[in-house]
């Protein structure tokens, strides 16, 4: 029970790898705010908390809002007195367009959503951590933001801002007790992926994945829980010395096919 009576922020807690990381946690003692949208699905990861006996509660926010932001963490502190850990999780695809086509403001919600978003989280919940004698926070890059990708720029340089940010934060929230990770999964089995699938594939969707799936060194996806088991672990006392890394959990694609 690494997580016993510590209190973890989840961050597109409604999403595939969000489900997993609130499972995870409840499952290892946590009491949970899982922050979504409003309007998604929140009573799921209400449920997936339940049969753990810990407490969990729901805030739907907008993480590229700062009031949003800065009313999720005031939430957490008025429901639980405190603040361990955050798993800066929510993000979304974009569109599947070339860069000199991508409109404006779809390149500016995303780079909101999964950059601006990411910082706020951390420029928000850092100081309810300090205050609490320090923290963790792992923030959901993507292999996406160690490699570049035809038609989804937006979302590469977000993920690779994302990488930036956790090097930086990490340097500066250390010497507070805060240590700053990144995960960096490659395709997982999520909505995420269906979208993606169907914006490459169209009625060929099927054979998209099929294809994506062959290219990895293991032949599949990875599972959401895959990517929940390594971010409780960078979460954890078990990663006490571990700062600032970027790790991938992608079945060795970044090495090359
Ligand atoms: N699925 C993959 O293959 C994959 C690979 C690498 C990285 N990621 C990253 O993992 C994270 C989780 O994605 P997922 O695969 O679970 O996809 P998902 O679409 O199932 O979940 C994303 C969640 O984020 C929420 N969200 C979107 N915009 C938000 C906002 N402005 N404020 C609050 N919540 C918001 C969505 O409502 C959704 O519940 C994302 O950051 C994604 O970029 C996913």
């Amino acid at each position: 029970m690494r997580f016993q009576d510590k209190v973890v922020i989840i961050t597109g807690a409604a999403g595939g790898i969000g489900l997993a990381a609130v499972r995870r946690f409840a499952s290892e003692g946590a009491h949970i705010l899982a922050v979504d949208l409003e309007g998604s699905d929140l009573d799921a990861a209400i449920a997936e908390a339940d049969p753990f006996g810990v407490k969990v509660f729901s805030q739907p926010a907008d993480c590229s809002q700062a009031s949003d932001v800065s009313a999720y963490v005031e939430r957490c502190l008025d429901e639980f007195g405190r603040l361990d850990v955050l798993f800066n999780n929510a993000g979304i695809e974009g569109r599947i367009i070339g860069l000199m086509d991508y409109p404006e403001d779809d390149f500016d919600q995303v780079i909101n959503v999964n950059l601006r978003g990411v910082w706020l989280g951390m420029k928000y919940s850092g100081p309810a951590m300090i205050a609490n004698g320090g923290g963790s926070i792992v923030n959901t890059a993507s292999t996406a933001g160690l490699l570049g990708a035809r038609g989804l720029s937006a979302y590469v340089a977000s993920k690779h801002g994302v990488v930036g940010l956790t090097k930086s934060a990490a340097l500066e929230l250390v010497p507070q007790g805060v240590r700053v990770n990144a995960v960096c999964p490659s395709p997982i089995e999520t909505r995420m992926m269906r979208s993606l699938e169907q914006g490459f594939g169209g009625d060929q969707a099927e054979m998209i994945r099929k294809d994506l799936a062959s290219r990895n060194p293991m032949g599949r996806y990875g599972e959401p829980d895959e990517v929940a088991a390594l971010v409780a672990f960078l979460a954890s006392d078990d990663a006490s010395y571990i700062n600032g890394g970027i790790y991938t959990v992608d079945g060795g694609s970044v090495n090359g096919r």
